[in-house]
């Protein structure tokens, strides 16, 4: 059966001034996940979102939260942002602590587990774990920054993964992450991503349901 479609606005691209009313236009636009970055200064050379706001998100919008964690320790985090709302939570396989065990605490917890890589780390880094998670995001810049071009190679990836999935008999979404707009979005989803996230091409455009349905309509 084939999967549907998941279009999730990230609110890195958002004005941070005004969260709530921000992702109730996502939710109004016809977007399906809401996409929180969190980076923690260290995984990333950059500092964004706490559980605070993440709570205050849960308060301002229906749509399941895509909390994705660029942090060094998402084993002493995963439980702060479970607590705080966060539907699915996805952590980075190059992230330090037990990433085996933190993906089983998050299942645990009645929560889906994603993970997810950067460019430069191999597919093959993902495999004992991907019988452990519901999702797998295909980092197509380098995490820490929105605006980024696309990383045309991540495509081949997000083939291999769909491929693994079949042969294994597994079953996760595949979600592409960074540099995404209307002019790339087909070539992930041909690829065999179904969850699409995007920042400046959503939040940033005049009209953000014009550009959901664009990007549907690319693919
Ligand atoms: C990058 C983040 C992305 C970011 C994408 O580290 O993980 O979610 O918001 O932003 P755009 O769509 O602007 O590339
Ligand atoms: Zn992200």
């Amino acid at each position: 059966m084939p999967r549907p479609l998941l279009i999730a606005p990230s609110i890195l691209a958002a004005d941070f001034g005004q969260f709530a009313e921000e992702a109730a236009r996502a939710e109004a636009a016809g977007g399906d996940w809401l996409h929180v970055d969190v980076m923690d200064g260290h995984f990333v050379p950059n500092l964004t979102i706490g559980p605070d706001v993440v709570r205050a998100l849960r308060k301002a919008t229906k749509l399941p939260l895509d909390v994705h964690l660029m942090v060094e320790r998402p084993d002493s985090f995963a439980p702060v942002f479970v607590e705080a709302g966060a539907d699915w939570l996805t952590i980075h396989v190059e992230s330090q602590g037990d990433v085996a065990g933190t993906l089983r605490a998050i299942r645990a917890s009645g929560k889906r587990p994603g993970l997810s890589f950067k460019p430069a780390t191999p597919v093959s880094a993902l495999e004992p774990l991907l019988g452990l998670v519901d999702l797998v995001l295909v980092m197509t810049v380098n995490p820490g920054f929105g605006g980024q071009d696309f990383i045309e190679s991540a495509l081949d990836k997000v083939k291999a993964l769909a491929v693994l999935r079949d042969e294994r008999k597994l079953d996760f979404h595949i979600e592409v992450d960074g540099g995404i707009t209307a002019r790339t979005v087909g070539a992930c989803v041909r690829a065999g991503a179904n969850a699409i996230v995007a920042g400046t091409a959503l939040f940033r455009a005049p009209d953000m349901a014009r550009a959901i349905a664009a990007f549907r309509g690319a693919c």
